[in-house]
């Protein structure tokens, strides 16, 4: 079997004494769109985190192509290509969008960052919202900026939480469209989201996850039909 672009093993993860990651594990495939489903409070949002090195595991490891990342602390880890969306968007709300996007790439030069940034208004359709404060977008509108924010890092991993939140189906489905065409460029992607509709329709790869732990994966077809899932999730 070909090595997975990321693989979690074993993930623990308490706060306190309660246990959102029991012993979790998954891994994601080179190129692939992967999802990742589950109940409110199974763990999903920290496991990104452990991932993105925002929280330190207990114990377990995260690779990256092989190599463990997971004492990595978050720079580290986005320098090696892996970004993340966060599920309540965390745009600076004075900045116009086009602001917000440059300061994210703070390690390249201001006209590198700009032309970027242009890159990702366009793929994202959203070149009219340049000098608009962040502040005066639709909700839908800011999570689209929030996936410019992590184009900026031109990851090669992209990690996303519940990108389909709360926004009407035209533009779920346009957020398809980009996503599809990004992993066309050669992006892989792992997303969270709790639109089954959408996880099984565009994911290779799906996870299940339940109190902390994997209770099943396998392609879209096998998990719809998954007595556990259906327990778990219908
Ligand atoms: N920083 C934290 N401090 C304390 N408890 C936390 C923290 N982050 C998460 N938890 C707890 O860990 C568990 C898992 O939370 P997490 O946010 O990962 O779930 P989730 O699967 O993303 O849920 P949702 O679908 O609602 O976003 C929950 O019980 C949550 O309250
Ligand atoms: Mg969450």
């Amino acid at each position: 079997m070909t090595q997975p672009l990321l693989h979690v093993e074993d993930a623990v993860k308490r706060f306190g004494g309660r246990t959102a990651l029991d012993g979790a594990h998954c891994s994601v495939a080179t190129g692939s769109i992967t999802g990742m489903i589950g109940p409110n409070g199974s763990g999903k949002s920290t496991l990104f985190n452990c991932i993105a090195g925002a929280e330190a595991l207990d114990s377990g490891a995260v690779y990256l192509r092989g190599a463990r990342i997971d004492r990595l602390a978050p720079h580290a880890i986005c320098e090696r290509g892996v970004a993340r969306t966060f599920q309540l968007t965390r745009l600076f709300r004075d900045m116009t969008v086009l602001e917000n996007l440059v300061a994210v790439a703070h390690t390249f030069s201001d006209r590198q960052a700009v032309e970027r940034a242009i890159h990702a208004m366009e793929l994202l359709e959203i070149p009219e919202l340049m000098h608009r404060p962040a502040g005066d977008l639709s909700y839908g509108q800011r999570k689209l900026v929030e996936i410019g924010r992590t184009l900026m890092l031109e990851p090669k991993l992209m990690l996303l939480d519940e990108p389909f939140a709360g926004i009407n189906p035209r533009l779920q489905n346009r957020i398809v469209g980009y996503l599809q065409k990004l992993r066309g460029e050669g992006m892989t992607l792992f997303i969270i989201d709790h639109e089954m509709r959408i996880i099984l329709d565009v994911c290779d790869s799906v996870w299940v996850l339940a109190e902390g732990r994997i209770v099943m994966n396998g392609p879209p077809q096998a998990v719809r039909s998954d007595p556990r899932v259906i327990e778990a999730y219908f």
